[in-house]
């Protein structure tokens, strides 16, 4: 009875389609529909912090332990394991440095063991396509952006998924050297326009779809620059103030009990602030299955507060798992000959 499990490194992972945003849009939409379905268990993620101060993860750190299991076609459990050090920046290394470990629902023996950084950044450029695909107005024309980070970078590719008839999508980070060479090495593969912005609000007045992604403390986005018909995606929480909670026509979050419960996260903030109740916003799982219409006409804005979920990162790992076996990629290690105790 030799137990072996497959290693994927990041380059398998690469190789068996961890950045192939089109597809991993849809495998998280259909994981949306399993949880509408009753077909995700989803646990409260855990989280290593350094201090209780607000902004501490932004400044210090976190390391983040987000379990999950997604039936329907998968029927799989697992684990992203992602410690996250934005002073390693300044190291030369990424500031999520992630695993992801899968396991056999019956049996519980370990199916795999990869790389998540490249699965965390993508899965969350995909829950955003998602949105996108299901809140964006379809008049939309231009995307302000903030952060040129890892995370802006899979949300630029979601954007071209889901709207590659965008005129323009406008960046800022106040480091701008990394905002060019962000925009310089994707504009090439983008279907439309890229420029660096000068300041937020160069980026995102009346931008028709806005997603922040930076390590900001405090808000970044004025509500006065969200359009009619805009549509905002707040991947980092802490740029949308709660007064942006007053020109919203629908909420929307990943999971109402997470996003309403996880420190710092817009719906909690929004609920501490006496603004809204959780009643108050409608999952992505609950408009993906069709039983909330979304966006009900092209004037309302949209905010969209995703926190993000062990579901999505089992299931991106479960896909690429699926493709690595399918395409013979990967390591295979052996855990253990025999069991020493029964
Ligand atoms: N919701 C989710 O599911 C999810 C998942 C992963 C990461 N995140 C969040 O996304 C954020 C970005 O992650 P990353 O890996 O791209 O980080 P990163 O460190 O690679 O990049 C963040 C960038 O934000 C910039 N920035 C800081 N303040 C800014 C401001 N006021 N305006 C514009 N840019 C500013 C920094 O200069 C930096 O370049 C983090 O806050 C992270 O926690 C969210």
């Amino acid at each position: 009875m030799t137990v072996d499990l497959l290693f994927l490194s990041q380059d398998d992972v690469v190789a068996a389609g961890g950045t192939d945003m089109a597809a991993l849009i849809d495998v998280i939409e259909g994981a949306f529909r399993l949880k509408a379905a009753g077909q995700v268990i989803n646990p409260m993620k855990v989280m290593i912090t350094w201090s209780d101060e607000p902004g501490t993860q932004e400044r210090l750190g976190r390391i983040m332990a987000m379990p999950a299991w997604v039936g329907g076609e998968w029927d799989v459990a697992g684990l992203k394991w992602i410690p996250s050090v934005p002073a390693n920046l300044t190291r030369g290394l990424p500031r999520a440095n992630a695993l992801v470990v899968l396991s056999d629902r019956e049996t519980g023996l370990p199916l795999a063991v990869m790389d998540g950084t490249v699965i965390s950044a993508m899965r969350t450029g995909a829950v955003t396509g998602v949105a996108i695909r299901h809140l964006a107005a379809e008049g939309a024309r231009t995307a302000g952006l903030l952060g040129a980070g890892v995370l802006t970078r899979t949300q630029l590719m979601a954007l071209a998924v889901t709207r590659p008839g965008l005129d323009i999508a406008r960046v800022y980070d106040p480091d701008t050297a990394r905002c060019e060479r962000l925009l310089a090495a994707l504009a090439p593969e983008l279907p439309f326009a890229v420029a660096v912005a000068g300041s937020e609000r160069e980026a995102c007045e009346d931008a028709d779809i806005i997603i922040p992604s930076t390590l900001a403390v405090t808000p970044t986005i004025e509500p006065a620059w969200v359009p009619e018909g805009g549509l905002v995606v707040l991947v980092s929480s802490l740029d949308g103030p709660e007064s942006l909670h007053a020109v919203t026509d629908v909420l929307v979050v990943d999971d109402r009990l997470h996003e309403g419960t996880a420190d710092t996260r817009y719906l909690r903030r929004l609920i501490d602030a006496g603004i809204a109740t959780a009643a108050d916003a409608v999952e992505i799982a609950e408009i993906v299955s069709g039983a909330h219409p979304g966006r009900t006409s092209e004037g309302q804005r949209i905010v969209c507060s995703p926190v993000g979920l062990g579901l999505d990162d089992v299931v991106a790992g479960a896909y690429v798992l699926r493709n690595a076996r399918q395409r013979g990629l990967g390591t295979s290690l052996r855990l253990r000959d025999e069991p020493l105790w029964l």
